[in-house]
């Protein structure tokens, strides 16, 4: 089975292909519809909320150049009004001496454009006749040009000598977009859904429509826009001509709506007693129910298909395969030219934790190699690109190379579920370029990931906050998705340039500064979570957002890291372990068996060792474990420093939302070292070498200060709060005391406390009478409960100080805030 051509086959069936046939008679004649589209101007009076995203066009002069469109698709009046805004130009139907052309090849007669694929464009400078041509077969590859075009003008490249072919690298360019008919969104932290409110979809879809337009600029042409865990309701005959506006609302940007389903629709919304996917009365009414949907959007993409996973009914209900549930929605597709994307992400989460040889790392293989080749043409198996589940460090999921005579795409997950839900900056495509680029060894040939592939989808979840994502600087991720799902050969530090440039303006020092803080972003996520392969160490049985270790254990999730006094980690190998190692080809496989060469970020992923194990950097797995967290907090405490040399070169706006982001972040990353260091120093009694880890010289435990009404209570887990506990105020309130020990001088003080979600708490530092900060706990962070995903700090900084002055923080709690309190940091002032 060829792969790649796939979709492109489907496109052309579907009319997207042509040839070149004419120079546009049109183009002289009659034209295209003649307007004038208003010269719209971002002026700096708009407020910069991130709404633009990376689309933030800032023409200074009205240009002397025309547009002129060739063709009435919507995509191309997209594509022309677009250009319109970039360059502040008119469209018009004449050709001046300074047009831009735009249009498809067909409509182009004066040069040839050879190497054009479907949705591919191509850029052409043609100085003789003063024109600029973008050009594709399609209309949806000419509006991938324009934007193109849009990129090159935007970074100030020299647009006088253009000639570019792009196609993209793989025809399945989706996003999955989790939101639930109700609004809220799983794994969503940028606000409510901008396409459903109430069961309903939303009246006003003007967001959906400019989502649609972000996503066509970097290349995606696909958005499933319901959550995988999907509400029936979606395919009821009342609902599906809702959802058939929300493909309006794509359509001008060529982006094409896709579904979740649920796979017991027909029982639950068809009235039917079953869901056997081999019973005619289930195969009769996938089939009417795919024509209603292709009468009401006849542009409709696919399905998408979350199967006997996590509580989610599928075929094992009547003994079926995965292959015959997938088939059944696929046939039901094809003669509308549709596809269904069946998620590899199966595996029994009631594990049996006793069990050494269970495994979940082995799930996704062991449910899908088997029915390798068996999966109709126009299905596809989607894995996630690791074996677990998204976390700060896996390897590649081997069932990516056993699927070789099946269709796969791979998933990315775009919002931060497990890296730090876009309140730490973590640009995820350092990560998603090492496993495209990874070499499985197909065959013992060179197969990367990104040539194994025929689609990406990445998880993206955006929502109603105007930024998108819920963060600024996470827009990287979502831009980067894109531009590598078309062209993955694209460095991740290229990408993070472009980004930048064209979201915070074309200056160097701007440009530096960002991409600089994106590409350290990662490691350093990496560097004060989970070490060495052993997951993000999130609690994953609550947020997945602060440290919770042991809630990978004695549960049926089977995140599982086997940690105890004598060593960590899980045994995956052939020889004695749960034998997942042998799901790679032998060559890969052999690679993670051996110790001596598997790679130390993963050694705790494929092995169970002692801390005393000397890793290849010459350093004992506790050791590592302890500089890692002092070091990549350490990094951490530097970003907001980084970001603040670019006050007054960036928006202020802007300025101060991402400041305020990497100041939390920088104190959250204390959180999360010392969560992690002194549950090691416990587990393994091993001390530090350099004596960091445990011992705390600057801190005031909150238990230890002279308390009035504040009570001292155990924090759970116990390694998320510094010696285990904090106090918390019971009455209307509450203060704790103490006196300052330290020489005269200068000092920052950091106060940690926890934040729940249930009220706001008014805290007072106070130094003697007089007041050093009063604040409110007012952040949203996901519990009401005292841990690592409520605890945070603020600092205030150059405080002088003289021995024996008195410090009183008082905390007023508010509806279930309780103005908990940690502890005191007083450190001099750098
Ligand atoms: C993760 C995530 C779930 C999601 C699931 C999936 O487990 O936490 O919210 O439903 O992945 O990808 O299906």
């Amino acid at each position: 089975m060829t792969r790649k051509h796939w979709g492109r086959e489907a496109e052309k069936k579907r009319g997207h292909s042509g040839l070149p046939l004419i120079f546009p008679p049109r183009l002289m004649q009659q034209g295209c519809p003649l307007f004038f589209a208003a010269l719209l101007t971002l002026s700096a009076a708009n407020a910069e909320t991130g709404r633009q995203a990376w689309l933030r066009y800032q023409p200074t002069q009205k240009s002397t150049q025309t547009i002129v469109e060739l063709g009435n698709a919507p995509e191309l009046t997209s594509a022309s009004q677009e250009l319109s805004l970039a360059l502040g130009a008119r469209i018009t139907h004449t050709l001046t001496n300074n047009s831009v052309v735009l249009g498809t090849v067909d409509q182009m007669n004066f040069a040839s454009f050879p190497g054009l694929q479907p949705g591919g464009y191509c850029l052409r400078t043609i100085p003789t006749k003063h024109l600029s041509v973008i050009t594709a077969l399609d209309p949806p590859g000419v509006l991938h040009g324009t934007f193109a075009w849009i990129r090159h003008l935007t970074l100030g490249d020299n647009l006088s000598q253009l000639n570019e072919t792009s196609n993209p690298s793989v025809p399945i360019r989706w996003v999955n977009e989790w939101d639930n008919l109700d609004g809220s969104i799983e794994r969503g932290y940028g606000g409510r859904s901008i396409f459903f409110e109430s069961n309903n979809v939303l009246p006003d879809l003007t967001r959906a429509g400019r989502y649609a337009r972000l996503l066509a600029s970097i290349g995606i042409n696909s958005c499933t826009v319901n959550n995988v865990n999907a509400n029936p309701r979606v395919l009821t005959s009342e609902f599906l001509p809702q959802i058939a506006r929300v493909a309006a609302a794509f359509r001008p940007w060529g982006v094409k709506l896709s579904l979740s389903v649920d796979f017991a629709s027909p029982k639950t919304i068809g009235g039917l007693d079953t869901f056997d996917p081999l019973d005619p009365r289930i195969i009769a009414w996938w089939n009417a129910k795919t024509e209603e949907i292709y009468r009401l959007i006849p542009d409709f993409a696919g399905f998408v298909l979350k199967a006997d996973s996590e509580g989610r009914v599928g075929p094992s209900t009547y003994g079926r395969t995965h292959a015959e549930a997938a088939n059944l929605l696929a046939n039901a597709l094809k003669p509308h030219g549709g596809i269904l994307i069946y998620r590899g992400f199966v595996y029994d989460h009631h594990a049996d934790w006793r069990n050494l040889k269970n495994d979940r790392a082995r799930a996704a293989y062991d449910n899908f190699a088997p029915f390798n080749g068996q999966f109709a043409e126009n299905a596809f198996v989607q894995v996630k690109h690791g074996p677990i589940d998204f976390q700060a460090r896996e390897p590649v999921s081997p069932l990516i190379a056993a699927l070789t005579k099946t269709h796969e795409t791979l998933e990315l997950q775009i919002t931060q579920e497990y890296t730090g839900q876009q309140r730490h900056l973590c640009y995820l495509a350092p990560m998603w370029k090492q496993v495209l680029d990874f070499d499985l060894r197909v065959g013992g040939a060179h197969t990367p990931v990104g040539k194994l592939v025929s689609g990406l989808v990445g998880v993206a979840n955006v929502g109603r906050d105007d930024n998108w994502l819920g963060a600024d600087l996470a827009m990287a991720n979502l831009y980067a998705f894109g531009r590598l799902a078309w062209q993955p050969s694209l460095t991740a530090e290229q990408i993070a340039r472009e980004w930048a440039a064209q979201t915070f303006g074309n200056n160097r020092r701007v440009v530096d500064t960002i991409t600089q803080l994106e590409m350290d972003s990662w490691p350093v996520y990496e560097g004060y979570t989970g070490p060495l392969g052993l997951g993000t160490l999130t609690d994953i049985l609550r947020g997945h957002y602060g440290p919770g270790i042991e809630s990978a254990e004695r549960n049926g999730w089977g995140q599982w890291i086997r940690a105890g006094h004598e060593g960590i980690g899980m045994d995956r190998t052939v020889a004695t372990g749960t034998g997942f190692i042998g799901q790679y080809p032998p060559e890969v496989a052999h690679m993670y068996e051996s110790l001596k060469e598997c790679p130390d970020e993963l050694v705790l992923f494929m092995h169970h060792l002692p801390y005393t194990y000397v890793l290849h950097s010459g350093k004992t797995i506790i050791q590592h474990i302890y500089d890692s967290h002092y070091a990549a907090a350490e990094a951490a405490q530097q970003f907001p420093e980084r970001w603040r040399t670019l006050n007054g070169l960036v928006d202020q706006e802007r300025f101060t939302a991402v400041l305020n982001r990497l100041a939390y972040q920088a104190g959250h990353a204390i959180v999360w070292r010392d969560a992690i260091c002194s549950w090691f120093l416990r587990e393994s009694g091993i001390p530090d070498s350099a004596g960091r880890a445990g011992h705390f010289p600057d801190r005031i435990e909150a238990e230890a200060m002279q308390l009035s009404g504040y009570a001292m209570t155990d924090v759970t887990p116990w390694e998320d709060a510094s010696g285990g506990k904090a106090i918390t105020c019971g009455l209307a309130n509450c203060t704790a005391a103490f006196a300052f020990h330290g020489t005269a001088g200068k000092y920052d003080i950091a106060v940690q406390y926890f934040d729940v979600n249930t009220g706001a708490a008014r805290f007072t530092l106070k130094l003697g009478n007089d007041i050093l900060r009063s604040w409110l706990a007012d952040d949203h962070f996901p519990t009401k409960e005292l841990n690592g995903d409520s605890s945070t700090r603020i600092t205030i900084r150059n405080v002088k100080l003289r021995p024996e002055d008195t410090m009183t923080l008082e905390g007023t709690p508010d509806n279930g805030d309780r103005a908990a309190i940690d502890y005191l940091e007083i450190r001099r002032s750098r």
